[in-house]
């Protein structure tokens, strides 16, 4: 089969024929019919960012696909069903605290990197392999639509936070970075959840206007200029009632005070789910923590159900992927694939990459 290949990092990726993947117990071979690029994509395959990832490897985390072959031990899953490849690879020897692998992305630990060795290449190309359940099923859909589902990727990621914070349809949910790529999903994520009102936080104004033409006023938001009492009063302000539960996405690049200024915003008995990744600093005073009984949780990816969930917000038309403007590209393009996703990052833009387009079904 023809896939994108990593031989080494900054290294363009080399359009080349491989083996096809070999089908084991407890797997499902799929062909991939889209992947999403990440807009950082060139910076993990220039090694910059320092991923767990062993090249050589195809790259590629997650898919949408048809299964092609399932497993002796696969009870659901046939020959042409639509699935979305889910790329967070949890070890199956640890039911309490499993290693995590982003296949073809990056390894959560050096138990993660193991577990990646073995699931190795990502969506890059025109099959892959992946464990049986990580296959998961989103019904029939129309070839034209996979890559638009292929936003299943971005909108999975807080939609794996508010699940962690148990957020309630009638609440009020504060996403702190919501200019971002996945805090933009992440607004989107919450009103489709049934979320009363959603505090939408972020430095860019145009962004944030950008929401409200989008959303209306179910969404407030509040551009934030960098001093944390003048910010938080300004989100308590906007918000219609107390916040019951915060979501912060804001990359390592930003404050770590503009996560606190969002954290202390949470009503007494809220809950707090962090997402994103800034550095030291954050420094929360225990007492109010322990006095307000504050819930915070950290949360990488989402649980293996939510992908289910997801297709239904979906297909209910509480989450609407027709927000999301996309560029399709061939696998033999793929270089240029990665440096279009790089050049058109933001809120609702995605960029993806099509293995078997031209090629006859089946
Ligand atoms: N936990 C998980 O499972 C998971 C999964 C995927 C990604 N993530 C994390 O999610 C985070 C956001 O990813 P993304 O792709 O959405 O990021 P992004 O689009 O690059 O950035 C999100 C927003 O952060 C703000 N920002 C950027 N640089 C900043 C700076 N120097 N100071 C202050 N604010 C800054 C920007 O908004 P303004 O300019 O409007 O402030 C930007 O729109 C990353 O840390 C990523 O690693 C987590």
């Amino acid at each position: 089969m023809k896939a994108a290949v990593l031989n080494a990092f900054g290294s363009p990726l080399a359009i080349e024929t491989v083996p096809d993947p070999q089908l084991g117990t407890g797997e499902v071979i799929v062909d991939v019919m889209a992947s999403r690029v990440l807009a950082y994509a060139n910076e993990v395959l220039s090694g910059a960012r320092k991923y767990l990832l062993e090249p050589p490897v195809v790259p590629g985390p997650g898919a949408i696909g048809r299964i092609s072959a399932a497993g002796p031990d696969a009870t659901r899953l046939r020959p042409g069903d639509w699935v979305y490849c889910d790329p967070t690879v949890r070890s199956r020897d640890n039911a309490l605290s499993p290693d995590i692998a982003l296949q073809g992305l990056t390894a959560g630990s050096e138990g993660g990197l193991h577990l990646q060795r073995y699931f190795h290449d990502g969506a890059w190309a025109e099959q892959m392999r992946v464990p049986t359940e990580n296959a998961v099923p989103i019904g029939d859909i129309d070839e034209k639509d996979a890559a638009r589902w292929c936003a299943l990727g971005t909108l999975l990621v807080p939609y794996g936070g508010f699940l962690a914070g148990q957020l309630q349809a009638g609440e009020i949910a504060l996403v702190n970075g919501a200019t971002g790529s996945f805090g933009s999903a992440a607004v989107a994520v919450a009103l489709g959840m049934g979320a009363q009102c959603v505090v939408a936080t972020g430095r860019n104004e145009q962004a944030l206007a950008e929401l409200t033409r989008r959303f209306g006023g179910r969404v407030r938001t509040v551009p934030m200029g960098g001093d944390e009492a003048d910010d938080r009063a300004r989100i308590l302000q906007a918000a219609p009632g107390p916040v019951d539960c915060v979501l912060d996405i804001l990359p390592p690049a930003a404050n770590a005070v503009q996560v606190r200024t969002a954290i202390l915003a949470v009503r007494p008995y809220g809950r707090v789910v962090l997402m994103g990744g800034v550095g030291a600093g954050l420094d929360l005073p225990y007492s109010w923590m322990m006095r307000n009984c504050i819930t915070l949780r950290g949360q990488w990816m989402y649980p293996p159900h939510a992908a289910v969930l997801m297709a239904g917000l979906i297909r209910s038309g509480q989450v609407d992927l027709d927000q999301f403007e996309i560029a399709t590209f061939h696998l033999d393009r793929a270089n240029e694939a990665v440096a279009h996703a790089a050049a058109h990052s933001g809120p609702f833009k995605m960029t993806v990459i099509e293995p078997r387009s031209g090629r006859p079904a089946g």
